[in-house]
C-alpha cells in the first residue's frame, strides 16, 4: 500500500462497480473519501463491504453521506460541508436498455445531476476538481472507427444523450468558469462487481448457474453488437491520473479491441471446453434495444501519451477472470470443471 496524499475526495455512485474499485483505489493512496449512498429498502453497500467502517470507529477514512444526484439542496450542503479536492461524478442511472423504458428520470440524473453537481461547486467558491463519468454510447451510431476524443458524439439512446449533455456542460462550465473538470469517455468495462444485468455478467453468472443445476439456459438479445470491453479495476486509475495532470482534458479510455457479444459466449464456454454452447443460450427480442449500438472500438492513444494509462487486462484475460469468480460462488473454478470432466 502506497500513502501519498491526505486529500479528500467524494464519490457519487460509490456503491456501484467503479465507485467500489475508485474508493479501494483512493483509500490506498491515503486519501479521505466521501461517499453518495441512496437509501435503499435494501442494503446496496455490498460492493464497499471489504472497506466499510463502523461509523464508531475512532480513525476513520470512509464517510458515506445519503443523497441523490436529483436533489440539489443535498448536492450543496455536502460540497459546501466536505470540501472535497476531487469529485468523482460516477453516479447514473447507468444501463442503457432502461434508459427507453424511464428516459424522464435517465435524463434527470445522468444530465440534470451533472448541472446540479457543477452549480452546487461553482456556488459554494471550493477549487473543487471534478471528473465526469463519460461513456462510449455517446458515439452511438458511429461516425469513425475507431473511436477517439475528436469523434463525433451520434447519440442514439436517452441514457446515451444524458451523457452527452453532462460531456458538453463539463466542458462549458471548464471553459466558461475555469473549472477543473475532465471528461472520462470509458468504453464498456467490467469486472465481477460487474451488474448482474448488464450482458457480460449475465453470460458469467448464467453459466455458473446452468453448470450447478439452478438454469436451464442464458437467454440474450442481440448477439451480434460489437464491444471494446476492458478491466474496471485498471480503468478507474485513469480517472484518478485525470486529475492529477496540470491542465483538464478529455481522454478517451479503452482497450481498443472489439468482440461481439457471441464471441464473448465463444470464449466464457470454450475455456469450459463446450463447444455446443448454443444449446444453453436463447434468443429473447425482449432484451432488444429500439436502437442498437453496433459498433465500439476505443483509440486510447492520448491518454497513454498523457497520463501513461494502458490496459493490461484484455478481453481474453477479463472473459476468465469473470467466469472463475461466478463458478466460486456456486463452489466451483475452471479448473476444477475440466479436472471433473476428463
Ligand atoms: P453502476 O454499477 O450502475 O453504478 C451506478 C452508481 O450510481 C450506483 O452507486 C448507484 O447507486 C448510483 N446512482 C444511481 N442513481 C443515482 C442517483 N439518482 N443519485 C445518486 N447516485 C445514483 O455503474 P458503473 O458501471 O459503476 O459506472 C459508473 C459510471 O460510469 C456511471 O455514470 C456510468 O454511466 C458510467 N460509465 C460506465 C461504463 C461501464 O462500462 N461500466 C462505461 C462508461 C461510462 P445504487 O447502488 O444505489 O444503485
Ligand atoms: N444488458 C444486456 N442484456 N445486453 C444484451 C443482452 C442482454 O440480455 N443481449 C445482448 N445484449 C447486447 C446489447 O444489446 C448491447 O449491444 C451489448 O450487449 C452490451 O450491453 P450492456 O452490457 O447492457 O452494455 P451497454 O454497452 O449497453 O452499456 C454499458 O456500457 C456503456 C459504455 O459503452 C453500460 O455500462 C453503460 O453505462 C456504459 O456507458
Amino acid at each position: 500500500m502506497s500513502i501519498e496524499t491526505n486529500k479528500i475526495a467524494l464519490i457519487t455512485g460509490v456503491t456501484g462497480q467503479d465507485g467500489s474499485y475508485l474508493t479501494e483505489l483512493l483509500l490506498s493512496k491515503g486519501y479521505i473519501v466521501h461517499g453518495l449512498i441512496r437509501r435503499a429498502s435494501t442494503f446496496n453497500t455490498e460492493r464497499i463491504e471489504p472497506v466499510y467502517q463502523d461509523p464508531h470507529a475512532l480513525h476513520r477514512n470512509l464517510f458515506l453521506h445519503y443523497g441523490d444526484l436529483s436533489d440539489a439542496s443535498n448536492l450543496n450542503q455536502l460540497i459546501k460541508n466536505i470540501k472535497p479536492d476531487e469529485i468523482y461524478n460516477l453516479g447514473a442511472q447507468s444501463h442503457v436498455k432502461v434508459s427507453f423504458e424511464i428516459p424522464e428520470y435517465t435524463a434527470n440524473v445522468d444530465a440534470l445531476g451533472t448541472l446540479r453537481l457543477l452549480d452546487a461547486v461553482r456556488e459554494s467558491g471550493v477549487n473543487s476538481k471534478i471528473y465526469q463519468a463519460g461513456s462510449s454510447e455517446m458515439f452511438g451510431d458511429v461516425l469513425e472507427k475507431p473511436q477517439k476524443e475528436t469523434t463525433p458524439f451520434n447519440p442514439v439512446s436517452p441514457y446515451a444523450a444524458s451523457k452527452v449533455f453532462s460531456h458538453h456542460l463539463c466542458k462549458i462550465y471548464r471553459d466558461g468558469y475555469g473549472m477543473f473538470i475532465c471528461n472520462g469517455i470509458l468504453f464498456n468495462h467490467e469486472s465481477p462487481r460487474r451488474g448482474k444485468t448488464f450482458v457480460t455478467r449475465k453470460i458469467t453468472t448464467g453459466i455458473a448457474n446452468i453448470l450447478s443445476g439452478k438454469q436451464d439456459k442464458i437467454y440474450l438479445g442481440n448477439l451480434d453488437a460489437k464491444r471494446d470491453w476492458g478491466y474496471a479495476k485498471e480503468y478507474v486509475e485513469a480517472m484518478w491520473l485525470m486529475l492529477q495532470q496540470e491542465k483538464p482534458g478529455d481522454y478517451v479510455v479503452a482497450t481498443g479491441e472489439t468482440h461481439s457479444i457471441k464471441e464473448f459466449l465463444e470464449e466464457a464456454f470454450g475455456l469450459l471446453k463446450i463447444s455446443d454452447w448454443q444449446k444453453y443460450v436463447g434468443v429473447d427480442p425482449k432484451y432488444y434495444r429500439p436502437v442498437e449500438v453496433d459498433y465500439l472500438l476505443g483509440d486510447y492513444s492520448k491518454a497513454k501519451k498523457e497520463l501513461g494509462w494502458e490496459p493490461k487486462v484484455k478481453f481474453k484475460d477479463l472473459v476468465k477472470i469473470m467466469l472463475d469468480e461466478d463458478l466460486k460462488s456456486v463452489g466451483l473454478s475452471i479448473d476444477k470443471y475440466l479436472k471433473k470432466n476428463e
